[in-house]
């Protein structure tokens, strides 16, 4: 099986470690595990002591009690058993494409996205139809151009909500016209929901399951919970087909998340309203530097993005974006991720979730050496 290279992970792989002022991050500032314990209110030293007495054994393979019912408490109406755990989103979207997805079926993908879910399905022979999100759109899916590119033989309609890299935000009534032209197709809707959690208003941010019988969501401890180094994503379905389906392949390739993954995951869901409340706080000021930056910096534009932790800023020079961002890294230390990645030419992502000090420093080295072309 032929697979096209990860353009954004092979880009932070091989710059990552090498950027003083990091803009490449999309997780909202990662947890050290102390301070985790210390927000969701527990004794560390206590903990660490009673955490010795662990059993390293494979756990409960489709996750604890616990961890199911913490997932769930994410979701309107997802019970413990419609939750299936897995390594980090990158599995859950892998699990899901390869149960479901088969060689010449044809699938609708947004895009710009995480490749994954276009070049997975390319790899096992399906048609993958790009519906293009663009500038103009406000990089929201044009409806009529999805009604198009769908018909019978549509296996799945894939959306990402929040969209990474651009940061919008599908509002319900847009997501119900995507449930009913996939109703009318037989389709599945897998919506990519690794960002979702943290909206602007504090309202609760509607899933895919919500609205439709056959919708997938995918989620993770990575991004809006700041502990992607916990490796534990999930899906979250009310299709028994689709469970079975995916439970059936995650014995060949996962087995269990591991018990420390498991625990960790489950402490941080019981308290995600504290979590959630440190990261609405950072991305709320963080947001906020960036708008003013792009307004004071006549040389870039953007869409403002209303969730999620990144954003794609145009700028107005004549460079590729690749080289762009290797002379940013290399002149002045700052990592962001070209649009090439996307195939989003004359672009970079921004990840503002980081800390609100290398943000603001990094945005002035971006405008510096706008400026210097
Ligand atoms: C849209 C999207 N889906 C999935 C993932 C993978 O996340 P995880 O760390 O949970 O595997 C990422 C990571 O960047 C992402 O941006």
């Amino acid at each position: 099986m032929k697979i096209r290279p990860f353009k954004v992970e092979q880009w932070m792989n091989e710059w990552e470690t090498k950027a003083v002022y990091n803009l490449g991050e999309t997780c909202i500032d990662s947890l050290r595990i102390d301070e985790l314990l210390e927000l969701c209110g527990e004794d560390a030293e206590e903990y660490l002591r009673k955490l010795g007495g662990t059993r390293m054994s494979y756990g409960h393979i489709e996750g604890s009690p616990e961890l199911r019912q913490g997932i769930a408490s994410l979701y309107r109406d997802i019970s413990p058993d419609n939750v299936i755990p897995t390594h980090g989103a990158i599995g859950a979207n892998y699990q899901v494409i390869m149960s479901l997805v088969e060689p010449g079926d044809n699938m609708v993908c947004v895009k710009p996205t995480y490749q994954q879910h276009y070049s997975i399905p390319e790899s096992i022979g399906a048609e993958v139809r790009p519906l293009q999100l663009t500038y103009a759109g406000k990089f929201l899916p044009n409806l009529d151009e999805l009604s198009r590119l769908t018909d019978r033989n549509t296996k799945m309609i894939t959306i990402n909500n929040p969209n990474n890299p651009t940061g919008s935000w599908i509002p319900d009534e847009m997501t119900k016209e995507i449930v009913k032209i996939a109703e009318s197709a037989g389709a599945y809707v897998l919506s990519d929901e690794v960002y979702r959690g943290i909206s602007e208003s504090g309202e609760y941010m509607t899933s895919i399951v919500d609205l439709y019988d056959r919708g997938i969501s995918v989620g993770s401890m990575s991004k809006v919970f700041s502990l992607a180094g916990l490796r534990l994503g999930w899906i979250a379905t009310r299709d028994a087909d689709v469970k079975n389906a995916c439970l059936a392949r995650r014995d060949y390739d996962t087995i269990s998340c591991g018990v420390l993954d498991d625990m960790f995951a489950a402490l941080a869901l019981r308290h995600k309203d504290r979590l959630f409340a440190r990261g609405k706080s950072i991305i709320g000021k963080n947001r906020a530097i960036l708008d003013k930056w792009v307004r004071e910096t006549p040389e870039t534009e953007y869409i403002r993005p209303v969730a999620g932790t990144t954003a794609l800023v145009y700028y107005r020079k004549q460079i590729p974006s690749r080289e762009f961002a290797v002379r940013l890294l290399k002149e002045k230390g700052v990592l962001v991720t070209p649009g090439e990645c996307f195939d989003m030419e004359g672009s970079m992502r921004i990840g503002y979730a980081y800390d609100s000090k290398q943000l603001q420093m990094g945005l002035d080295k971006i405008a510096e050496l706008l400026r210097e072309i």
